[in-house]
């Protein structure tokens, strides 16, 4: 298509060569010729040019953005809680025997704990408002939240277990910011030094994990009956992250429970997590509280 626009300016500029046109106003109008006939090849070859509505209504296909998981089974007795992860996840073995083999105690630090935000005060308002007998946090590190709540829950006396679930993978520069944190072929010892940490503040009682994607630690979860009265999200901060973080947690919210999370008023906000939160709260008609740096939202 360009190159017929082409031959068609050059057909055109010979012909006035040959009427006599004086040069410069020739040229001149050759030049405004050829940039509008590029106009048009470009506006042909390129239609998103062309102004889009972005006000137009999702087509049905953009539904799928709003469905995860539809059913999950019917919420086992809280007390199973730990029982069914020892038995789906550890072959009904718990993960703390032997801990640490003697191949991996080298690489630990006796406790080495580092959150974000991770004792603010939401923790201790929202326990005792819930006293949740079970918690599900989403996005663990070296434990500095799970530690934070396994200690509350003590203090308030209240027999509650907490459901960690990390991949325990970080992110890709970790080991670059956490030089103590040692990697071993490559495996980083944040899974490790978390039990350790555990194993330190001797919470192993309170405290179990899922070391998986937080997607298919909750679809687990979901199709195992494992719901949470209180739920902590803090894994991925991007908007899809968030988002799918949220979708799948609040499916495993029990009646009367509380979801929330980290980063609603700081600087890693913009990456996401109130985008998502806001979004979330709008399709499903619930209304964000705000604690601190943290969003909570209440389940219906
Ligand atoms: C901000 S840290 C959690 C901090 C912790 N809540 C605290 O306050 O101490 C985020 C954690 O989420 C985990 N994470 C991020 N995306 C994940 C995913 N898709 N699946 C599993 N874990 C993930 C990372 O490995 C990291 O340990």
């Amino acid at each position: 298509m360009k190159t017929d626009y082409v031959a068609a300016a050059s057909k055109l500029a010979s012909t006035f060569h040959r009427r006599g046109f004086t040069k410069p106003t020739g040229y001149f109008f050759i030049l405004v010729l050829a940039y509008y006939l590029g106009y048009l090849s470009a506006l042909t070859k390129n239609p998103s040019t062309k102004t889009l509505n972005h006000n137009q209504p999702p087509q049905s296909a953009d539904i799928d953005h709003y469905q995860f998981q539809t059913q999950c089974a019917n919420p086992v007795p809280y007390q199973l809680a730990r029982k069914i992860i020892l038995n789906r996840v550890f072959n009904d073995t718990s993960p703390y025997m032997n801990f640490p083999q003697p191949h991996i105690e080298p690489f630990l630090r006796h406790k080495r704990i580092k959150g974000w935000g991770s004792t603010g005060a939401v923790f201790e308002n929202l326990i005792r408002k819930v006293k949740p007998k079970v918690i599900i946090e989403i996005g663990t590190f070296l434990g500095a939240s799970a530690i934070h709540m396994a200690e509350l829950t003590r203090q308030l006396g209240l027999d509650t277990q907490i459901l960690c679930i990390d991949d325990f993978r970080g992110w890709p520069d970790l080991p670059s910011k956490f030089k103590d944190i040692k990697m071993v072929n490559g495996d980083t010892m944040l899974l490790y030094q978390f039990m350790q940490n555990v194993v330190y503040v001797n919470a192993t009682e309170k405290v179990m994990f899922l070391p998986y994607s937080t997607q298919s630690a909750l679809e687990n979860l979901c199709q195992w009956g494992v719901f949470g009265d209180l739920i902590e999200v803090d894994a991925g901060h991007d908007f899809h992250s968030a988002w799918s973080d949220i979708n799948r947690a609040y499916k495993l919210l029990r009646p009367g429970g509380v979801i929330f999370g980290h980063d609603y008023f700081t600087v890693a906000d913009n990456r996401g997590v109130r985008r998502a939160v806001n979004m979330f709260a709008r399709v499903n008609g619930l209304r964000v509280k705000a604690d601190g740096q943290h969003w909570v939202l209440e389940s219906r």
